[in-house]
């Protein structure tokens, strides 16, 4: 991969990713990127000399941050070789990167295959098989990392039948965040951005991201968070003290690490909703959560961080039990009330 850093290989996979590639061309996969800033306000009232944007990338067409990745280590396997016309992308993941491949085969003309534990929600499964791939459900008691060896097992029996993307170690993952969402933030910013925020999953985002914006300007401090504990439900977060830390990940990029509570992501989930019109899933919250943690820590400055989907892709884990709550603290005070 280091050809993509030097200048030559640089201007050759950027000129071709931008083209997208013959199949990719005028396709919905052009509308990856390129998301909307969006300032948070009402959140954040009372912190003055701090303002708070972030990155709606629900506004990817496979309703993710993960399209980017996905797509990046695709198109370079197809530039590389590595992914050709007879072959079958495969990989396990229930999550947000498995839509985003299911949704990007579908538009090239790829199979899809993705192992997930029996237990993933029944939204999810029916996305990835409206999509075309071919769902295979593993245990549910050995969770992701049993999908994780079903896939592997599954590659060594057929090596030259399948393209396995592996996005916890493939720098195109990082590279995705490099290319794109740096660029996007420092020009949406007008270079006034001061500190970025996000969250720590394959960490391709706050690894690619950040190291863009640094070399736009050195003084951009970049901020990690991560779950509390290891029994969390930041989906698409990792706890990297009890995780297999990442291939991608170079701990020599955070300035500063922070940790969220599964409680305060939630919250700050709802809160998005009611009050910014944000309807963002729990990643986003504790990206929320975050930020305003730095802004109140600091003197001033302006944050910028990113969200990674949409509340609808959680539903009723997210806001019934709120929405119980709600009703009935209206019933009692605000029942006159009729909006
Ligand atoms: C909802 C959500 N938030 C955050 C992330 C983290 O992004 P990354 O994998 O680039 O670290 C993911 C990754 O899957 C995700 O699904």
């Amino acid at each position: 991969m280091r050809r993509y850093l030097d200048r030559t290989g640089e201007s050759r996979f950027d000129q071709e990713f931008a083209e997208l590639g013959e199949s990719g061309r005028d396709s919905i996969l052009s509308h990856i990127g390129n998301t909307p800033l969006v300032r948070i306000r009402r959140v954040t009232e009372g912190i003055d000399r701090v303002a708070v944007f972030a990155k709606a990338e629900w506004f990817n067409p496979g309703g993710s941050v993960k399209d980017r990745a996905a797509f990046a280590m695709i198109r370079e396997a197809e530039l590389s070789g590595a992914l050709t016309r007879d072959k079958t992308i495969i990989d396990a993941t229930s999550g947000n990167t498995g839509i985003a491949y299911a949704m990007i085969g579908s538009a090239l003309g790829y199979r899809v295959v993705l192992a997930l534990p029996s237990n993933a929600s029944t939204e999810r499964k029916a996305a990835l098989r409206a999509y075309g791939a071919e769902v295979i459900l593993t245990d549910p008691l050995s969770g992701t990392d049993g999908a994780q060896q079903r896939v592997k097992k599954i590659v060594a029996a057929e090596p030259s039948k399948y393209f396995y993307p592996d996005q916890y170690s493939n720098p195109a993952n990082w590279l995705a965040h490099y290319r794109t969402t740096g660029p996007e933030i420092w020009e949406q910013s007008e270079h006034s951005i001061t500190h970025f925020v996000a969250g720590l999953g394959t960490t391709g985002t706050f690894i690619g991201t950040s190291r863009r914006l640094k070399e736009f300007n050195p003084d951009i401090r970049c901020v990690s968070f991560q779950p509390d504990s290891p029994l969390h439900g930041l989906e698409g977060l990792k706890h990297l003290g009890t995780s297999i830390v990442p291939g991608i990940y170079d701990e020599s990029v955070a300035d500063e690490e922070l940790t969220i509570s599964t409680e305060d992501a939630y919250e700050m989930a709802r809160r998005l909703a009611r009050e910014e019109g944000l309807f963002v899933g729990i990643s986003s919250g504790a990206a929320m959560a975050a930020s305003l943690k730095l802004a109140r820590d600091i003197e001033s400055g302006l944050i910028v961080t990113v969200f990674a989907d949409s509340g609808a892709r959680y539903g009723s884990e997210l806001f019934e039990v709120d929405g119980r709550e709600q009703s009935t603290r209206n019933a009692g005070l605000e029942d006159q009330r009729n909006d």
